[in-house]
């Protein structure tokens, strides 16, 4: 890493680089801590607060957007989950996820809903998030005076920095910025998608279900007493439109039919849409003046509910990294960064990985491969070694470790 000794500070002493839960969260820690920043962000403010995905936050997640006064509509909306069921050859076994770790849960509160109470808590506190940030590109890295360029309503700017975060998720332009012999990508790409719908209908469950079937995954979750969201294992090549809201219904029913004749309540489908499953890691995450959070650097299949809760756990590491540097002039939390994040974020790999191959069809399955996944099933849901493994890995690793 370039000389990160003490110098005059910067006006803005960190660029972040993506308004997601990554980029909005790393600065509002760093305010706290009296460590200014700005956000640019190609989107709207109405794009990101309007885009539907994640919906399930850690223990770990939840406490600290309380503890830094993000999580008041959280604590009020969100709902509080103790337990998961996972169905298999017709039959419903419920984890219990607060007995099994020790009084643990999980909240159910959609990620576009953290979006606008991070994009509030950022801009009460008088925070800077330039929103339709164009073209934006990062500069002299490896020295120490890096840059960010970007175009606002077509004028060119340039933000000088002492650091730039990267939190621009998969697509973004920082992970590129690395030079390619200086990283390591490692990606497993899955021969299925989720296909995700709304509907507006009463809750089906009042935990979340994730059911395997001989047709395919599906999953019942949540949003709010007259929204819900579900899956199901679809083609990734599939089309949206060749989903039809009685085609939908019918494989979700057929996917979660039980012994007892369960079934979805069923309501108009507001929104659809095809979700790429990969599992991907960057290694490492730092380069120079630049360092990696969340997406930019990592992507898990949702089976596990972890994408979300990685990128809080990432910003954690690094905001603290950053203050470390500020308060003592010490950069050694800095040069650990990559490494401390990555051990965390290889076993929600893990996690992630597994849960996906214990839930889904897989085309190359043979007859054998399936009768494994049906006694991996039996055996964490009726053995308590193996449910807890499941269960503190559900409601989050700990932070540190
Ligand atoms: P992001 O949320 O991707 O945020 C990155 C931000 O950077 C975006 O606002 C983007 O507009 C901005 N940006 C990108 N490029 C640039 C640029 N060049 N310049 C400026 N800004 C830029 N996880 C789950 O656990 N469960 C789920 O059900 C689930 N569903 C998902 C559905 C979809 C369609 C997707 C894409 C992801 C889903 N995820 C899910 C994963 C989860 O949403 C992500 O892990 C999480 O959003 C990561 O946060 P982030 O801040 O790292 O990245
Ligand atoms: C949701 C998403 C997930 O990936 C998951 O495992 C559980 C729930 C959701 O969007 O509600």
């Amino acid at each position: 890493m370039a000389n990160v000794g003490a110098r005059k500070l910067n006006p803005t002493p960190v660029a972040i680089v993506g308004a997601g839960p990554a980029g909005l969260l790393l600065s509002h820690l760093l305010h706290l801590e009296g460590v200014e920043s700005i956000v640019l962000e190609v989107r709207t403010r109405e794009e990101i607060e309007g885009t539907i995905r994640a919906g399930v936050l850690e223990q770990g997640t939840v406490d600290l957007l309380k503890q830094i006064g993000a999580g008041e509509r959280l604590a009020r909306e969100g709902f509080v989950h103790h337990g998961i069921e996972l169905r298999f050859a017709l039959r419903g076994h419920r984890i219990d996820l607060t007995e099994l770790t020790g009084g643990k849960a999980i909240t159910v509160y959609a990620q576009h809903e953290v979006i606008k109470d991070l994009v509030k808590a950022r801009l009460d506190a008088g925070g800077s998030i330039v929103f339709e940030a164009k073209n934006v590109t990062v500069h002299d890295l490896e020295t120490d005076a890096p840059k960010v360029r970007y175009e606002k309503d077509g004028a060119p700017h340039e933000l000088a920095c002492d650091f730039i975060a990267g939190c621009d998720g998969f697509h973004g332009v920082c992970r590129s910025s690395i030079p390619e012999a200086l990283r390591t990508e490692y990606l497993r790409s899955y021969p299925f998608g989720w296909f995700g719908i709304l509907t507006q209908a009463p809750p089906s469950s009042h935990e979340l279900i994730y059911s395997l079937h001989d047709r395919g995954f599906a999953l019942v979750s949540t949003r709010s007493p007259t929204i819900q969201r579900l899956y199901f294992q679809c083609d990734p090549h599939d089309r949206v439109e060749a989903w039809s809201d009685d085609r939908i219904w019918r494989e979700l029913r057929t996917r979660l039919e039980t012994l007892e004749g369960w079934e979805p309540k069923e309501g108009p489908v507001m929104q659809k849409g095809i979700i790429a499953m990969r599992s991907f890691v960057c290694e490492p995450m730092q380069h120079g003046r630049l360092f990696l959070a969340g997406d930019a650097a990592h992507i898990v299949p949702p089976t596990g509910a972890k994408g979300l809760n990685l990128a809080v756990a990432d910003v954690r590491v690094l905001a603290r990294a950053l203050v470390e540097r500020y308060h003592n002039g010490s950069d050694a939390a800095l040069r650990a960064y990559s490494a401390t994040a990555l051990r965390r974020i290889w076993k929600a790999q893990r996690f992630s990985w597994w849960m996906t191959s214990m839930l889904h069809q897989f085309p190359d399955n043979n007859r054998y491969q399936k009768r494994l996944q049906l006694a991996e099933l039996d055996y964490v849901t009726t053995s308590r070694a193996a449910a807890t493994a499941l269960a503190e890995n559900y409601v989050g690793l700990p932070f540190d470790g």
